[in-house]
């Protein structure tokens, strides 16, 4: 697996922590198994500034928006990119007939795979693996998976975009946009750049990039890094801020006009449907 994959079984192990605690907010019952002893290591060795508060908070944020763009919108198609050790095919409510498609690296794929071989497929459901570079092109692999671009879809972008150089996020979330019926959602997270220069997270940093696995990209204004990337943005929350909150964040949130500030943000956007466009102009 490469060094990059591993940060899946990071994320993991920050699973496996709040399904285990009595008061979770979510159960991943699979999360200790894929995270494995690498996992928690990485936890240890990438301890501090929040993380596991954070990704309590993102996994839940998410969980729930998820849930709400497949019932509420009838949207079939869900694509997570960079999917990592991510189980919510397994563990997620689903209705009847959508198809989950996990994009990542062949390596993390195969490994996931032995790691997950004895679990039953859950009934009314399809899950489909993809292993692709994703600053390469990507769509052709997933169309011939069965993807169809002309119907919505629901992109899951989660703990993917800090690893990308600035152009490899911009042509990544383009993508989506381009490829996107009306009706669909990008869901995700971003941090500020404030959050890769930030001095009490120098050795944090550091650790990722001996590691092999440099952040290199953030913004403060994520709203319009989606907007020029095609998107209409409905909702962009940091942690501790009202809906991404859920009990777990133990840092004041200074609001988004003070400076320099380290940030992470949580953000939902879609394509409206053709007849949005004419109401709201209505
Ligand atoms: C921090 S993990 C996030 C995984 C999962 N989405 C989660 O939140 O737990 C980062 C993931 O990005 C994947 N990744 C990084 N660069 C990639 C690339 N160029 N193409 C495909 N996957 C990539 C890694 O393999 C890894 O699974």
């Amino acid at each position: 697996m490469e060094a990059v994959s591993r940060t899946a079984q990071w994320t993991a192990a920050a699973r496996a922590l709040e399904t285990e605690r009595e008061d979770r907010l979510f159960a991943d019952p699979y999360a200790r198994t894929v995270a494995d002893q690498i996992g928690f290591e990485l936890l240890d060795r990438y301890a501090g500034g929040g993380t596991v508060p954070f990704l309590a908070i993102r996994t839940t944020y998410l969980d729930r928006a998820i849930v709400r763009a497949v019932e509420e919108r009838g949207i079939r198609q869900v694509v997570f990119l960079a999917a990592g050790m991510d189980t919510r095919f397994f563990r997620l409510p689903w209705p009847d007939g959508v198809t989950v498609y996990e994009l990542d690296r062949p390596a993390l794929l195969e490994a996931k795979a032995e790691m997950l071989a004895k679990e039953p497929k859950p009934a009314g459901r399809d899950r489909i693996t993809v292993p692709v570079d994703l600053t390469q092109d990507w769509t052709g692999p997933l169309k011939e998976a069965g993807w169809k671009s002309e119907e919505p879809v629901l992109w899951v972008v989660e703990g993917l975009l800090f690893f990308l150089p600035e152009q490899a996020v911009r042509t990544l979330i383009s993508t989506l946009s381009a490829h996107a019926a009306p009706g669909s959602v990008l869901l995700g997270d971003v941090i500020s750049k404030a959050a890769l220069e930030n001095p009490l997270a120098r050795g944090f940093m550091k650790a990722l990039d001996e590691d092999g696995n440099p952040w290199l990209f953030g913004t403060e204004e994520p709203e319009a890094l989606l907007a020029d990337c095609g998107w209409a943005v409905r909702e962009v929350r940091q942690p501790g801020e009202d809906g991404a909150d859920f009990g777990r964040w133990p840092y004041p949130v200074p609001p988004r006009s003070v400076p320099r500030v380290p940030r992470s943000f949580l953000f939902t956007c879609e394509l409206p449907e053709a007849n949005g466009y004419e109401e709201a102009a209505a």
